[in-house]
């Protein structure tokens, strides 16, 4: 039992190569909490907690005194006791290296290839690199991928983090011009080598500019070249001729030709420094010395509610186990502490048996292989991997099914983490490695004071019998796994929702043992995780197929008997029962092709050609099932138009400049919300919120909460002085519930941890109340919608409709996404002593909104709150409306109790409370000619608004007014309307709107297609803009660069030759199947409002020259302050590095508007050029009277003659209106074009994809920044690729969200990029509207990730005509496996029992 009396032992370790000794260290602490609460080492992050994103990875070194080997390895610091750190050195970001000492080079390489954005995940990134580093410092590329594949970004895409990695990986080989093996930078401008200066390029006060750090360096060696290997059959622009900023002759002009000014690489490889692994720092050795000669045995940590043993030997850890046989050993605490954490199982004692060698031992043996318990799982890959290639291959099957499920198995931090003994005894329905181990015959050797005992890893063990379990008292000391035998077949199958980082949905592991020199089965045994509460044998069956032989009539019996075995019921936890049914017979049938493939090698068997009868298993076509998609390290070209060749080298705009911050986030230095220092009396508040989806509230009582010790108060909607929130929209609940997750009151408290123990106690009463809707079809069935319908019209659509060839009607139902922002809600608001003024801190897109939020609830002016905004960890519109609601929250707590409040939201409470892109209901009638024209569109949208507002009307507006995309049609009507129901409020979310309403044109264009036996780009083509024209809304503009993105699309793509390559590859594989799918944009970009466009900016040049630049932007990863910088230094002709941008906030630019819509660069950047032209202008006479003068001379002669040196520059606005009466307008300032192509490949059988290759052509004029915008556009790309693919959101038929971690809800991972990866800016695109002729390309990228989504349906099209099946069927986006495996039925699908709907009561309901 605890005793926090006695004392504890002091528990020893290293942190950055400082010893740390802790005297009373709690066992319910983690690593996490330790690093950044006691150490104040924040670079690591705080973003799940539940091991899921790895934004907490750092390093812990080991030494292990029998091996005599130290071990490096990555781990989710989130899930490390810190009790089991005695001994072992932690490293962390801060300890590799910073900016004022030395940068690693892994940090520096990251930041440099522009692999960091809003910069939350970088240093998780840069961690799991620098382990992989210090393990092999020349990692195979295979290793890079597994190294990162537990760690999450939200905004890169991954491509260039893992283009920094891959220079680790990598010969460094210079750019290898025209493969001529040497540099280009080694020549002069004509040709040869050498190198030549230009001094008439310099400016006046240049000398500032050459020590700009921002500033891609400007000698000729250290420019930019091309580095990324260019995939054989990408097609090079042109003049891909490695053309770095400054290269290209004088006399080459800008607009020249559209071609001939490509720059393709985004950074100079040359100036990395290089990986030196002996400068690293080494093992302490006092910790050497700890491990070899350790002073006690056995370490006891008590903590308030937890005592923490862990024993030195294995005889203690026996004795202890026998005193407290219900006390859990801790292993990887992988499955442990999150259970503890989410089911709240406290146990009072813990006991560890990390110190105890015996249990990590490995013996082979002549039959054998046997592991002990504590090995981790990435050791039981090592061994299992060294096994096999020692072993005949016969022997070692078991192992290679293992081998395979480990790959993909979490991440690499987890698989560092967990061990084989916590994985076999947690028993998850879901395991990997248990249906092999059992069908593989595995042993558990179990140790107790009373001796050793052997039992079955069997399915009785696995459905936890008593009489098949561990007996009170003992342990798991190891793991036998038996070679297999000569005519023994094993193997494992998995499909989850990706393919790394994904729990499965369904896994697998067969195993058959033929009689020899037969086909006839001599034993059988398979098993299932997914389909059950515990891995589920299908003893059984296998039973009653011995004796047979292994054909067609066996399989088809097979099929049916386990289907019957294994029953699912409709209502089964985790829903997708269809689908798990199919996939339990579609894994079999791989198996038996499998072991068919491996028996016609051995045997000859007779009923080969009667097979076909059955199921079509010889023709090679057929093999195709056999073959599991690879992971390789994505490939990719970026190009875009390179600056005008007059531009003066200082010059930053239009170059690849890396994110301001890149360094600091790579470095763990750049501070977000929560890594604000802990102030002076500060309180930590959590939320409590609805359980009910619409329920009056009876009561709320918290007299149990003052008793719970570090509880300050409780806040209810009765301590709001001013407003709460609105009438539909309150701040706190008042009487009624809404949805589940209204937030309703909040606990303020010492702690974090006592303030989310305390709303735990809060017991609310509730009434239910009628009626309660979820979904779009109740609403409207119910007629409960948020606003009034938004409709757009022309021409004639019922008289079109008349004259048409074919009519064709569909349905599209696109699901919700979670913004999933890596950096959740936070806020810390600060009271000040003096005149009821605040401070915040705030993670926000709209800090004004924040603060006039919080002025109405506390009822003081706007002039004494003050919200400041350094930085965000992503917002793509979740940090618009939300932060001010909360921040309102935690402004009430900080008056009420006169003390600082923070609130960081929980991953679980972020996703549950938040809302996020509405999901979506369209239904279309399509009229158009046998041509592929299209006459008369009519699209009726419905989305699920969620129970407020918020911003569904704008989302509606926008989603009408966006959906034509790119398509003239004379005739159109669209109508949308926000369904009102009782979930929680969706909210803006990148692309509002367009990403889901667009999907349905595309969608009804496609089924156009299909009709008319055209292929959809065919369609696509014909019904295009294509000159001057008006949209539906009556906006004039111009088209051309939407036919050049789509013209060079298809052109870079080579899209006709593999449009014929993919049909001939879908005739020669039946059970593989290839689509390919190219989709064009019009994408506007702003509001439809001209004072939403207006912007501010506020200089200030400082009498020693330098420069700060405050604006209304916020930075939230978009590289807005790096562009806003870019702006000021070319207006003001001074580096970069000689300027500053401190934070945004509402005391030096007030009353601005959201950084959303794409627009924020444009506006602010316009409002930074006029500050400094204003600076300038009052300059100029005291520049003109020194024209020799520096910057320096300038500002001091300025400052003497009396001149401001401060400035504010306005913009006004692009005018932007839209008149829903008369259904016109100019609601958008300009237009963004773009177009992409995607190939992928499906596996019909599973449901599974890979992408083969993407190549995006986007038009983003002049970019103010080709690394940020590319960076954009990709980012963009992964998250609508997510949107449509793997992102799906479930909800109980009681409307409480079940996916509210990155377990289930799964965001692409760095193996979902495709494995080309080309984007590519049109050049010589222009636009006079904009700052230096620059689009906005924030959100537009977003939709292009439908080109996945079309290239899936493109390759079910192709399996459904193959099976002589309809083509057109629903459309249902996320295009997940289960809909993938679903809509390419076959004979596995027929066989598999459907129940009746009305007969039990789904997990999850559909919400769109
Ligand atoms: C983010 C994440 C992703 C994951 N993804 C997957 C996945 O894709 N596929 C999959 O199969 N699994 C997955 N898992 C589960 C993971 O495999 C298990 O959590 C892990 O293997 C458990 O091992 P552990 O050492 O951490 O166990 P612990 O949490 O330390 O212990 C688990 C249980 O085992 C008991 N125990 C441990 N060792 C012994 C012993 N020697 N004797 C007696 N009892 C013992 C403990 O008492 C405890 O009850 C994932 C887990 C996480 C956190
Ligand atoms: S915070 Fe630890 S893995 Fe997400
Ligand atoms: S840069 Fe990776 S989450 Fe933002």
């Amino acid at each position: 039992m605890p005793c926090p009396s006695q004392s504890s032992d002091e528990l020893v370790f290293f942190v950055n190569g400082r010893k740390v000794i802790e005297k009373n260290v709690d066992p319910e602490v983690t690593l996490l909490a330790f690093l950044r609460k006691n150490l104040r080492l924040t670079g690591t992050k705080y973003a799940c907690g539940t091991g899921g994103c790895g934004a907490c990875t750092v390093m812990v070194s080991k030494h292990d005194p029998v091996s005599k080997k130290t071990r490096h390895l990555s781990v989710m610091a989130c899930l490390v006791p810190l009790c089991s750190l005695h001994g072992t050195a932690v490293t962390t970001v801060e300890g590799i290296g910073s900016i004022s000492t030395s940068l690693h080079p892994v940090q520096e390489r990251i930041a440099k290839s522009h692999g960091t954005q809003c910069g939350f995940c970088t240093p998780g990134m840069v961690m799991s690199m620098y382990t992989l580093l210090r393990n092999y410092p020349q990692p195979s590329e295979e290793q890079l991928m597994e190294a990162l594949g537990g760690n999450l970004c939200r905004c890169t895409g991954y491509r260039p983090i893992l283009e920094s990695g891959r220079t680790f990986c990598m010969e460094p080989s210079g750019c290898q011009q025209k493969g001529t093996g040497k540099c280009c930078l080694d020549q002069k401008e004509d040709g040869s080598l050498g190198v030549k200066s230009d001094p008439s390029q310099e400016l006046p006060g240049s000398r500032l500019f050459a020590q700009c750090s921002h500033f891609p360096r400007t000698s000729r060696k250290q420019t930019l070249c091309t580095v990324l290997t260019l995939p054989k059959n990408f097609q090079e622009p042109d003049s891909a001729q490695c053309l770095h900023f400054p290269r290209t002759p004088r006399n080459q002009t800008l607009h020249s030709a559209h071609t001939s000014q490509i720059c393709s690489g985004l950074f100079s490889k040359e100036e990395f420094q290089p990986l030196d692994p002996t400068q690293e720092l080494i093992f302490p050795p006092e910790l050497l010395r700890m491990a070899e000669n350790p002073e006690k045995q056995t370490l006891t940590f008590y903590g308030e509610r937890i005592t923490w043993i862990s024993p030195g030997t294995l005889q203690d850890l026996l004795s202890l186990k026998a005193k407290y046989p219900e006390a859990p050993l801790v292993s990887g605490n992988t499955s442990l502490g999150p259970a503890m954490k989410s089911q709240g199982h406290l146990y009072p004692i813990l006991l560890s048996p990390a110190a105890i060698p015996d249990l990590r031992l490995v013996t082979k043996s002549s039959d054998g292989l046997t592991m002990g318990a504590c090995c981790s799982l990435a050791q039981v890959k090592d061994i299992l991997a060294e096994s096999i290639s020692e072993l005949p291959e016969e022997k070692t099957q078991t192992y290679r099914a293992l081998l395979k499920h480990l790959r993909s198995l979490a991440g690499q931090q987890i698989r560092n983490m967990a061990s084989l003994g916590g994985h076999v005894l947690s028993r998850h329905g879901y395991s990997d490695l248990n249906p092999i181990l059992s069908v593989g015959n595995a042993t558990l050797n179990l140790l107790s004071e009373e001796g050793t005992r052997q039992i079955a890893l069997d399915g009785h063990f696995l459905a936890g019998l008593a009489s098949a379990d561990l007996k009170p008292g003992e342990i798991l000391g190891s793991v036998y796994i038996p070679h297999s035998q000569k005519w023994e077949f094993v193997s494992a199958f998995r499909q989850a929702q990706c393919h790394q980082n994904a729990l499965p949905d369904v896994n697998a592991g067969m195993r058959v043992l033929f009689r020899e020199g037969t086909d006839i089965i001599e034993d059988l045994s398979i098993a299932y995780g997914g389909v059950g509460p515990t891995t589920i044998s299908a003893h059984r069956s296998c039973q009653q197929l011995v004796g047979r032989h292994w054909n067609a009539l066996m399989l088809d019996e097979a099929c049916r008997r386990l289907l019957d075995e294994v029953s699912l019921p409709g209502s089964a936890l985790g829903g997708k029962v269809e689908f798990k049914r199919t996939l339990m017979v579609s894994f079999l049938f791989k198996f038996y092709l499998e072991v068919l493939q491996e028996l016609k090698r051995k045997v000859k068997l007779p009923s080969e050609s009667t097979d076909s009868q059955h199921c079509p298993v010889i023709a090679d076509r057929f093999l195709s099932a056999l073959e599991d998609f690879q992971v390789t390290l994505p490939q990719g070209v970026q190009t875009y138009q390179r600056v005008d060749p007059h531009q003066p080298l200082q010059d930053p705009v239009g170059r690849p400049i890396m994110h301001l911050s890149g360094l600091k986030h790579a470095t763990g230095e750049a501070i977000f919300c929560d890594d604000i220092p802990r102030v002076d009396k500060e309180l930590f508040m959590a939320l409590v919120t609805s359980t009910r989806a619409h329920a009056r509230i009876i009561s709320i009582d918290s007299s149990e909460v003052f008793a719970l010790p570090g509880v300050v108060g409780v806040i209810t909607a009765e301590d709001i002085p001013g407003t709460n929130g609105d009438d539909n929209d309150k701040l706190l609940a008042v009487d009624e519930v809404r949805c589940v997750g209204q937030v309703i009151c909040a606990v303020v408290a010492e702690t974090d941890v006592q303030a989310k123990r305390a709303t735990e106690k809060i017991k609310i009463t509730y009434e239910d109340l009628k009626p309660v809707i979820f979904t779009i079809q109740d609403a409207i069935k119910h007629n409960s919608f948020l606003c009034p319908e938004k409709k757009l019209e022309q021409g004639n659509i019922e008289e079109a409709f008349e004259n048409v060839d074919q009519v064709v009607e569909g349905e599209v139902h696109v699901g919700g996404q979670e913004h999933f922002y890596m950096e959740t809600q936070r806020v810390l608001v600060i009271p000040k002593t003096e005149d009821k003024e605040l401070d915040m801190y705030v993670s926000t897109q709209d800090p004004a909104h924040v603060q006039k939020t919080v002025s109405s609830t506390l009822n003081i002016p706007s002039n004494k709150i003050t919200c400041h905004v350094k930085r965000v960890g992503g917002g793509f519109g979740g940090k618009v409306g939300r932060p001010a609601v909360f921040g309102a929250i935690a402004a009430v707590g900080a008056v009420k109790t006169g003390r600082p409040v923070r609130l960081v939201l929980d991953r679980e409470d972020d996703m549950l409370i938040t809302g996020g892109r509405h999901p979506l209901f369209g239904k279309y009638k399509v009229g158009f000619m046998n041509n592929g024209r299209i006459k008369a569109l009519d699209i009726e949208c419905y989305i699920n608004g969620g129970c407020t507002l918020d911003d569904s009307e704008l989302v509606t507006e926008f989603l009408v007014l966006k959906l034509e995309n790119a398509y003239k049609i004379r005739n159109l009507r669209f109508r949308g309307r926000a369904c009102m129901t009782n979930l929680p409020s969706n909210t803006a979310f990148r692309g509002f709107g367009f990403p889901q309403g667009t999907l349905v044109t595309e969608s009804c264009i496609t089924a156009v297609a299909a009709k008319c036996g055209l292929p959809p780009e065919k369609v696509r083509e014909k019904n295009m803009y294509k000159t001057v024209d008006k949209t539906i809304y009556k906006q004039a503009f111009s088209p051309e660069p939407l036919i050049r993105c789509w013209t060079e699309c298809l052109d870079k793509s080579s899209f006709h030759i593999r449009r014929t390559q993919v049909q001939e590859f879908n005739r020669r594989n039946y059970w593989k199947k290839r689509g390919i799918a190219i989709i064009p944009m019009k994408f506007s970009v702003g509001f439809a409002a001209t004072s939403y466009h207006q912007a501010a900016a506020l200089v200030h040049i400082y009498t020693d020259g330098s420069v700060l630049v405050a604006h209304g932007g916020n930075e939230l990863g978009q590289g807005i302050h790096t562009k806003m910088l870019q702006v000021a230094s070319r207006e003001l002709k001074v580096p970069m590095s000689h300027m500053h941008i401190c934070e945004t906030s509402t005391a030096t630019v007030p009353n601005t508007i959201a950084t959303a819509a794409s627009i924020g660069a444009d506006v602010n950047g316009r409002a930074v050029q006029n500050a400094c032209e204003i600076l300038l202008k009052r300059l100029e006479p005291v520049i003109k009277k020194n024209p020799e003068g520096t910057w320096r001379d300038w500002i001091e002669t300025a400052f003497e003659q009396r001149i401001s040196l401060s400035a504010t520059g306005y913009f006004r606005g692009y005018k932007a209106f839209m008149d829903w009466e008369k259904q016109e307008g100019d609601p958008f300032p300009y237009y963004v074009y773009g177009a992409a192509c995607s190939e992928v490949e499906i596996d019909c059988l599973t449901g599974a994809h890979k992408k083969i290759r993407t190549d995006i052509v986007m038009d983003a004029c002049y970019s103010l920044n080709p690394a940020i915008d590319i960076g954009q556009i990709e980012g963009a790309f992964i998250q609508g690729m997510g949107l449509y693919t793997t992102e799906e959101l479930h909800y109980s038929p009681e409307g409480v969200l079940y996916s509210r971690s990155p377990e289930e809800y799964k965001i692409p991972t760095v193996t979902d990029v495709p494995e080309q990866f080309h984007v590519s800016l049109l050049s010589s695109s222009q636009t006079p509207l904009t700052i230096y002729s620059s689009k906005g390309l924030g959100e537009s990228g977003m939709f292009l990730g439908s080109s996945v989504f079309f290239a899936i349906a493109d390759a079910v099209a192709a399996a459904r005509r193959e099976r002589d099946m309809a083509e057109d069927f629903t459309v249902q986006s996320p295009a997940t496996p289960e809909r993938v495996r679903m809509a390419c039925a076959d004979r596995f699908t027929d066989m598999i029992p459907r129940d009746d709907p009305k007969t039990f009561k789904p997990w999850s309901i559909p919400i769109a």
